[in-house]
């Protein structure tokens, strides 16, 4: 086998730490160095951070500059929030980033910032590339159905889940919930945050040779008819507890390409449409195509609920990628360029 490729962890919360176990376990990528935001966590061994049973030797910093002295291959990039700067520094000094962070084309950045980005890539010859689950993994099954149809009319895509579980409440109020719903401006506050949804319909829409005339967005919000107390969060009575929402490309009149969300929190909703627990993809045409994609436990897993397993789902197609997405050409990389991602047989 050829040397290990060197990667470097970018955060540790609920997706990083999925990766890091991942570059752990796979034989043809090395862990090099882990990157943390908390202060907490600097100085820790990687292994504290994931729960890996033995020692790796590689302690968390928050020093980039010692982080890519190390001369990584790669980076999973898994931060709450992404930082262009960041995104420059790493691509500039030739390290090929993998991100679950708002990126699939790059599309909703800022013209300057994107300008920025391919410059640096360019200028380090390497690559960048955005995955997940949803985004991610589902536009990509949503291309592959489309491959059946003779005639497309509508790709579209709903992750439809109750999202109680899924402790981020950064994320979670920045799409509304807990929020008056007649707060104002947060339909557009959650276009904005939701907005690597349009990316992804475009990517898709781009993928079936189709130009887009515009994007447009569509939200409705349900309130709690209770308190639920969530731990990490409180959802009151009468705040938003459920989300459905649509970015949609259009071509004229037609609705050629949607990505969406049906999200509930809290035990006291009823969402517009009722939940598939699931993502649902949908390809109308000829013929029309669905499949629902369920995250269901192994029988050996032992995590309390199944969160987890939406992580881990998130994680991977972003972490399986490294190889092919060190092995692209410098630039912008998307799910329609790279091969197909496919994950790892475990070793006996
Ligand atoms: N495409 C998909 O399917 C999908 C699904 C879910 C999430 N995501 C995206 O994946 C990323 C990670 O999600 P997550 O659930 O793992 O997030 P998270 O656990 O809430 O946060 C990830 C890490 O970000 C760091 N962080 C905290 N506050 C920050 C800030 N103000 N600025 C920058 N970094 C900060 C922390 O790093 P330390 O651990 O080092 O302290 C934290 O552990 C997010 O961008 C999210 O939107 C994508």
């Amino acid at each position: 086998m050829s040397q290990p490729l060197r990667v470097i962890q970018w955060t540790t919360g609920n997706i990083g730490r999925r990766s890091l176990r991942a570059i752990l376990a796979r034989p043809d990528l090395e862990l090099v160095g882990v990157f943390a935001h908390g202060a907490d966590k600097v100085g820790l061994d990687a292994a504290a951070l994931c729960d890996w049973p033995s020692p790796t030797g590689v302690r968390a910093t928050d020093d980039v500059d010692a982080l890519l002295a190390l001369r990584p291959d790669a980076c999973c990039y898994n931060p709450l929030w992404p930082s262009i700067d960041d995104l420059v520094r790493l691509l500039e000094a030739g390290v090929n980033v993998c991100s679950s962070a708002a990126w699939i084309t790059g599309g909703k950045q800022a013209p300057a910032d994107l300008d920025r980005v391919r410059a640096a890539c360019a200028a380090g010859g390497s690559t960048i590339f955005g995955s997940g689950a949803h985004p991610g993994l589902t536009n990509m099954v949503g291309m592959v159905l489309s491959g059946a149809c003779e005639r497309v009319d509508e790709i579209r895509i709903t992750e439809s889940v109750d999202c109680s579980t899924y402790e981020s409440a950064g994320t979670q109020t920045a799409m509304g919930f807990s929020q008056p719903p007649d707060t104002p401006g947060l339909a557009e506050s959650v276009r904005v945050e939701s907005e690597v949804f349009a990316e992804s319909a475009a990517m898709m829409a781009d993928a079936m040779g189709v130009t887009l005339d515009r994007m447009s967005f569509d939200v409705e919000f349900t309130v709690a008819t209770a308190d639920s107390d969530l731990g990490f969060m409180q959802i009151p009575a009468g705040t938003v507890a459920g989300v459905m929402g649509y970015h949609r490309g259009w071509v004229g009149d037609r609705n050629v390409v949607s990505v969406g969300f049906n999200w509930t929190m809290g035990s006291h909703v009823v969402p517009p449409k009722p939940l598939a627990h699931g993502h649902v993809i949908q390809v109308f045409g000829l013929p029309n195509m669905r499949t629902v994609i369920h995250c269901l436990p192994p029988v050996d897993w032992t995590e309390e609920g199944f969160m987890g397993l939406g992580m881990i789902y998130t994680a991977m197609p972003v972490t399986n990628a490294v190889p092919a997405v060190v092995a692209a050409a410098p630039g912008i990389a998307t799910l329609a360029d790279l091969p197909v991602v496919t994950g790892r047989v475990a070793h006996l």
